[in-house]
């Protein structure tokens, strides 16, 4: 184990033992995949150790939610992938709290379990449910739930930077080799659940040009390539090919995409470690890591975070088909997403770039809206999106590992605007988030920008 592992396990047995003086507590989580899984490892850990619970999720943790938190009056709080950029808050409001989280911390408390405490950086080397599995892990057996634990940190993309999982998540996933598979494949979505054709025909993320939304290229492109597109075989799925035949694809797509001009970065991630999840069904979302990610964005980024938690605790029936039906949304409106900005454009200023996507995009999928997006345009300036929100307008930012080399720290950028212009906001060096006044859209803007040019100034 290494050292960050073991002083981790240290803090987090100081919050089990806290944890466990309490009969009920009251658990607030993240709406998206890390914070579901996250949510559903607590929950997990403490039915087990025969302890009542209150599931609450959240967009974000804002003063009013911490004080509306105060006003029920908890005995004990455990926040989970979210908490640590508002502790001011959270002890200001009197609210008796453990927080399990991966963003960046503003301020320290003894009940605070958070990579960057232990000179981690949150956004690569544990997330939400790595830092909520050390903890249960001092609750009680629960290593079993490594595999939620990897869910989420695959659905922060934290596999990006190495283009496969390291440090403390790569400690999880290799302490559990019964339960986690990891394993060098296509990295297309929907390996276990979709047609061949279908998987290259919806690919979005990314887009493959040529194939990307026609089927007839899609079924010509196997078929040229010697997969028989007879009856049967056009229903083959990914994982029914066998090694040679995934090979072949493979290579044959990497050459092609080089052919069609896609870029070097995107030809790259093409290939790229996956994960199984050796407990679940082959043939299912919840067999890959990815697949499952998404399945649970597709509940909690559209408030139905509680429907991706009953699949996470075992529900394979009720909550699964209302999370099947969700993600077909979902993908959809990623699709439309996608266009959205194609159609419409970004606007370059010196040291970023930025699209507004009023209430074209729902604000909550509008950070993996400019993620996705980011990838096939100029990845040479960080990505910065608006969308309509009901108490001010939401801000998604994503930079590149290159820029961040750089100097540039989205997280540090933004808090720093915020309070010159008003609005909270926070996340990582590399991906941050905000929610900022009406009416200062473009203020925000002209200060990000200028806040960026000196991270980057400081450190040429
Ligand atoms: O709330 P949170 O920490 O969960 O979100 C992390 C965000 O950072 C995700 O949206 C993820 O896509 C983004 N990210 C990224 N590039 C990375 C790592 C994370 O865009 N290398
Ligand atoms: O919402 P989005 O996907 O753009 O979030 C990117 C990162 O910024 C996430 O880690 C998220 O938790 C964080 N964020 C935040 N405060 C906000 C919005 C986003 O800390 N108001
Ligand atoms: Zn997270």
């Amino acid at each position: 184990m290494s050292e960050t592992m073991i002083q981790m396990a240290q803090r987090a047995k100081k919050c089990a033992e806290e944890i466990k003086k309490h009969r009920e507590i009251q658990l607030v989580s993240h709406i998206d995949a890390d914070g579901i899984t996250s949510g559903a490892i607590i929950a997990k850990a403490l039915e087990r150790a025969g302890i009542e619970y209150e599931m609450l999720f959240v967009k974000q943790l804002d003063e009013n939610i911490v004080s509306e938190l105060a006003d029920k009056n908890p005995e004990l709080t455990i926040f989970t992938d979210l908490g640590s950029g508002q502790i001011e808050h959270i002890s200001n409001y009197g609210l008796h709290a453990i927080i399990s989280d991966h963003h960046r911390p503003q301020g320290d408390t003894d009940l605070h379990l958070n990579p960057h405490l232990f000179g981690a950086n949150g956004s690569f080397e544990i997330s939400g449910s790595g830092t909520t599995f050390i903890l249960a892990g001092q609750l009680g057996n629960n290593s079993d739930l490594a595999d939620l634990a990897i869910v989420g940190c695959v659905g922060d993309m934290q596999y990006r930077k190495y283009g496969k999982l390291v440090s403390l998540n790569r400690e999880i996933l290799e302490a559990n080799p019964t339960i986690i598979e990891a394993k060098k494949d296509i990295s297309l979505y929907g390996k276990q659940t979709r047609p061949v054709f279908k998987m290259l025909q919806f690919s979005s993320d990314p887009y493959l040009p040529g194939l990307s939304g026609s089927e007839d290229a899609c079924i010509d492109f196997l078929h040229r390539i010697g997969l028989r597109s007879g009856n049967d075989e056009k229903w083959r799925r990914w994982i029914d090919l066998d090694e040679g035949e995934k090979v072949r694809v493979t290579s044959s797509l990497l050459q092609y995409s080089v052919q069609n001009g896609l870029s070097s970065y995107n030809v790259n991630r093409l290939v790229g470690e996956c994960y199984l999840l050796l407990q679940e069904e082959e043939g299912t979302e919840m067999r890959d890591a990815s697949e499952y990610s998404t399945l649970l964005n597709a509940t909690g980024r559209y408030m139905q975070a509680e429907v991706g938690m009953a699949v996470c605790m075992g529900d394979r029936e009720e909550a699964y088909d209302s999370a099947s039906r969700l993600l077909n949304e979902h993908r959809k409106n990623l699709v439309d997403g996608l266009n959205f900005v194609k159609d419409n454009g970004v606007t370059q200023l010196s040291h970023l770039q930025f699209f507004d996507a009023g209430s074209s995009i729902p604000e909550t999928i509008v950070g993996i809206v400019a993620g996705m997006s980011h990838a096939s345009n100029n990845r040479h300036l960080p990505i910065v999106a608006f969308a309509n929100k009901e108490d001010g307008h939401k801000v998604s930012a994503r930079g590149t590992q290159e820029l961040v080399n750089r100097g540039l720290n989205l997280s540090e950028a933004i808090g720093q605007v915020c309070q010159e212009i008003g609005g909270a906001g926070g996340g990582h060096d590399i991906a941050a988030g905000a929610t900022v006044p009406f009416g200062k859209k473009q203020e925000f803007i002209e200060k990000l920008n200028s806040v960026i040019a000196s991270q980057i100034a400081a450190r040429a």
